[in-house]
Formats: C-alpha cells, sequence, structure tokens
C-alpha cells in the first residue's frame, strides 16, 4: 500500500494544501486489487475560483520573474523527479495499474520534459528583423498568456501533465491543474515536487474532483486564458465548444486509431515484437497504440500466428509484479466499455482468436483484467475499425497491396500515429509521404515518442496544437511584435516607399 501523507489528499491552493471547501471526498483504487490507496478532494466549482483566483494574483510576478530563473525551479524539480522516480512510479503502478517498468517510463517522459523544456529558460527565442525604415528596429518576442487550465487523462498520469504544466510555467504562465478522477494521488505528488522545488504560491494548484464539477468550472471560468486538454474525443469537442463560445484558446489531444502495416518483406520477428508491444503495452490504454495491423496479403497468416501465440502467452497480473507483463484496464467501467466493442466486433462479423473475455482466475479476480484480444477478418468499415477502443484489443486487416494498405490506414478520422514495417526504402519514403499522421514510424511500432519532437495529430486526433519540442511553445505564448522607431520622425510604413 502507498504511504500517502495527509497533506498529500489536499488540493493546493496559493500555496497551501488545503480541503474541498464543501469538505467532501472521493477515493482512490487500484485497478488490480480493489483496495483503496488513499481519499482526495472531491472539489466543486468554488474550489476552482479560489485556484483561479490564486492563479491570477500570483500571474504578474511570475511573468516579470526572469525565465532562465523560472527555469532554475524547474532544473530542481527535474532533480527531484530523478530521486523520487521510483517511489512516484509504484504509486503510479498502484494507482492505474500499468506495470512498473511502464510507470518507471512515465515518470522518466516527465522528467525528460522538465529538462529539456527548462533548457528553454536561457533561449526562449524570438528574432530580430530587418525594418522597411531606416533607424528603426523590428523584432518579435514570446509572452505569456495568462492563467492556463490543465485537464489530463490517467493513462500517462505525469508524463501528460507534464508536457503541459512545465511548458505553461517556462513561459510565464500561472496554472491550475485538474487531473484525471482515476489519478488524483499522483497528480498530487507531481504538484508537491514541483511546489517543493521552489514556485512561488499560486504560481500552480491543483484541484481534484470530476470532470463534470471542476473541469466545467475550469473551462468556464472567465479568468481562465486557456485550456489544454488531453482525453476522450467526446470531451474535447465538448470542451472545444464551450472554449468557443467565450473566444477561449484550446488545446486538444483526443483520440488515435493507429495502425501499423506490415508488407511482405518485413522482418516478422521485429514486428511481432513491436506490435504486441504497441497492442498490448500499457494494456492498449495509450492514444499511440496499435489497435489496428494491416497486413500484406502472403505475410497475413505467418504474422497472424505469431501475434496470437504471443497474445496468448502474455502474462496478466499486479503491475508491481516483475513477471507481469500486462497490468489491468484502469477500472470496472473502462473494462465493460472494451467488452462492448468487441461484442460489436463479433455482431459486425470478425472473428476472435484469442481474448475477447474478462480474465479473472485467482488474484485477478479481485481487479479488472481483460484478456489480450485479436480480431481477425476485419473489413475498414467495421465500428471496430474506426472507433476508439482503448483497451488491450487489436484488429488485423488484410490489404493487397502497398497503396491499399495506405488508403486503409489513412481511412479514418484520427491521425495520431501510424508504423510501416518493411526493408524496401522506397516504401518506407512513400509511406512518409503518402501517411497522413501526426507521427510515422519505420520499423518501430506505433508507440514511444520522445518529448523533443512535436506530439501531436491530424484530423479529429486534435485541433492543429502540438504537444512537445518547441512547437509546443507555441500554444503556451503569445507572440509580441516590437517596433522602435530611434529617427526622430513620422515614418510611415508601406507608404513613405521612395
Ligand atoms: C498517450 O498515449 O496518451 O508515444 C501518450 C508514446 C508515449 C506517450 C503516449 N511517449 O507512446
Amino acid at each position: 500500500m502507498a504511504t500517502v501523507t495527509p497533506d498529500l489528499s489536499k488540493n493546493l491552493i496559493n500555496g497551501k494544501w488545503v480541503e474541498a471547501r464543501s469538505r467532501q471526498t472521493m477515493p482512490s483504487t487500484n485497478p488490480a486489487t480493489g483496495e483503496v490507496l488513499g481519499v482526495v478532494p472531491k472539489s466543486g466549482p468554488e474550489d476552482i475560483t479560489a485556484a483561479v483566483e490564486a492563479a491570477k494574483s500570483a500571474f504578474e510576478p511570475w511573468r516579470k520573474y526572469p525565465a532562465p530563473r523560472r527555469a532554475e525551479i524547474l532544473f530542481r524539480a527535474a532533480e527531484m523527479l530523478v530521486k523520487e522516480k521510483e517511489n512516484l512510479a509504484r504509486l503510479m503502478t498502484q494507482e492505474m495499474g500499468k506495470v512498473l517498468a511502464e510507470t518507471r517510463g512515465d515518470v522518466q517522459e516527465a522528467i525528460d520534459m522538465t529538462y529539456f523544456i527548462a533548457g528553454e529558460g536561457r533561449r526562449l527565442h524570438g528574432y530580430t528583423a530587418p525594418s522597411e525604415m531606416p533607424n528603426k528596429a523590428a523584432y518579435c518576442i514570446r509572452v505569456p498568456v495568462g492563467v492556463v487550465g490543465v485537464i489530463t487523462p490517467w493513462n500517462f498520469p505525469m508524463a501528460i501533465p507534464s508536457w503541459k504544466i512545465i511548458p505553461a510555467l517556462l513561459c510565464g504562465n500561472t496554472v491550475v491543474f485538474k487531473p484525471a478522477t482515476y489519478t488524483p494521488l499522483v497528480g498530487i505528488r507531481f504538484a508537491q515536487v514541483l511546489q517543493d522545488a521552489g514556485l512561488p504560491p499560486g504560481v500552480l494548484n491543483i484541484v481534484t474532483g470530476s470532470g463534470s464539477a471542476v473541469g466545467d468550472a475550469l473551462v468556464e471560468h472567465p479568468d481562465v486564458a486557456i485550456i489544454s486538454f488531453t482525453g476522450s474525443t467526446e470531451t474535447g469537442l465538448a470542451i472545444s465548444a464551450k472554449c468557443a463560445r467565450r473566444g477561449k484558446r484550446v488545446s486538444l489531444e483526443m483520440g488515435g486509431k493507429n495502425a501499423a502495416i506490415v508488407m511482405d518483406d518485413a522482418d516478422l520477428d521485429l514486428a511481432t515484437d513491436a506490435l504486441t508491444w504497441s497492442a498490448f503495452g500499457t494494456t492498449g490504454q495509450r492514444c499511440t497504440a496499435c489497435s489496428r495491423i494491416i497486413t500484406h496479403q502472403p505475410v497475413r497468416a505467418d504474422l497472424t500466428a505469431r501475434l496470437v501465440e504471443r497474445a496468448r502467452r502474455l502474462r496478466l497480473g499486479d503491475g508491481l509484479d516483475p513477471k507481469t507483463e500486462v497490468g489491468p484496464v484502469v477500472s470496472d467501467t473502462q473494462l465493460q466499455r472494451v467488452h462492448e466493442y468487441v461484442e460489436v466486433g463479433k455482431k459486425e462479423g470478425a472473428r476472435v482468436l484469442v481474448g475477447g473475455r474478462r480474465t479473472d482466475e485467482g488474484p485477478l479476480g479481485r481487479g479488472s483484467f481483460y484478456a489480450p484480444t485479436i480480431f481477425d477478418n476485419v473489413t475498414p468499415g467495421m465500428r471496430i475499425a474506426k472507433e476508439e477502443i482503448f483497451g488491450p484489443v487489436t484488429d488485423l486487416i488484410e490489404a493487397k497491396s502497398f497503396e491499399e494498405a495506405v488508403r486503409i490506414l489513412n481511412n479514418v478520422e484520427y491521425g495520431l500515429s501510424a508504423s510501416i514495417f518493411t526493408r524496401d526504402v522506397n516504401k518506407a519514403m512513400r509511406a512518409i509521404d503518402d501517411i497522413f499522421t501526426g507521427i510515422v514510424y519505420i520499423n518501430h511500432g506505433t508507440i514511444g515518442a520522445e518529448v523533443h519532437l512535436p506530439f501531436g495529430g491530424t484530423k479529429n486526433t486534435g485541433n492543429g496544437h502540438r504537444e512537445g519540442g518547441l512547437q509546443v511553445l507555441d500554444v503556451f505564448s503569445e507572440w509580441k511584435s516590437v517596433y522602435v522607431d530611434y529617427s526622430g520622425k513620422l515614418q510611415r510604413a508601406q507608404i513613405d516607399k521612395d
């Protein structure tokens, strides 16, 4: 059982750990065992009001605090995360289920992001440009936007908040963070590290609670300048509509229906390893998970047999057990959703080759476990080939040619991640050209993006923004163009030409 000190079951508002104003709490439970790990505030709109007020008052001094100094605090936070990595990873495994190797990776991703973005404190470049006039300087700089609302999912409880909170802070914004309802303890621990690293009071605030009470209040608050959201398409589009009515900036990361193409000349050992990991790692609960495997007809039978064999042998269990390869689904509700999709797939005529059911033998009965599932005979028009399932389920779809495979891959409403396995460099390069997704992998699965490259997708995966890379700075800053006229006389741009 994780040790949760009393202060870590509170909201952080204006530098103080406080209970919800309603005094209500909600439990956080371990999906592998059903045990309660701790209780956190079940906050309401009044807690958001207090947090936004704190963030608003903290904004002016934080904006003026030099960016290299802001970065020093973030570097310190990164060092603290390194020291705390194992404890944080263990808490994360207990709170949302994924195996320890993966939760270590999640914390590492937050560490990577924090070091990477803190490095920008001494850059945060704008640029200078020549003016069309003599004796006139022209340049542009980044400035912060104001109070940022951060709403994050449970599948990457520390990495994804770090993609948003760290660049938001570095740019000089203040933040109100609402972590996922399933992973409040990890969210609180992350906020605690940042606070202890030396953030001034009110610069970062965390309010735990439900999306309908807390998330909505954050989205609707007139003093929140930007909402940065990662989660389901349904919620993202609803947030986007609310933000549009208020003219509020919004950055969205939503669904995926990622596919990998396996051509007849592929290294099938590699493809089997990579696709087993991409489909069933994190119990399939990644935006980047591989949920469609498009097999070139000549290798279909061979690849299918290898994947089924691997899926059958995957060891399910508590993520803290080093022998476990696949942890539980995050909750029973989510497991039901996954199973409903499996039923839909069967009705549509797809065939379950392995899995397709809850697994509850022995100790697994205490948690929410679902057998890794592979569907065969899937055609592109089926719902299971179009909609995001977000669980340990993948589809096999046959293609007769490279062109048909790319067409199938592109023909969904999402565009996050994609991959192709081939030894033919010409096909690989054509795939890079023709696949319309935000991320393309060659001879690699669909998961495993690195923090210093832009992360995000085309079409309904998002709304054009990117996280990660330097591109994330565009989400959390405004451009200010500056003209300094030192000619001592009126000079009219566009008019005084000769
Ligand atoms: C997600 O699935 O929501 O690229 C994020 C990856 C990870 C991040 C995934 N670095 O798979």
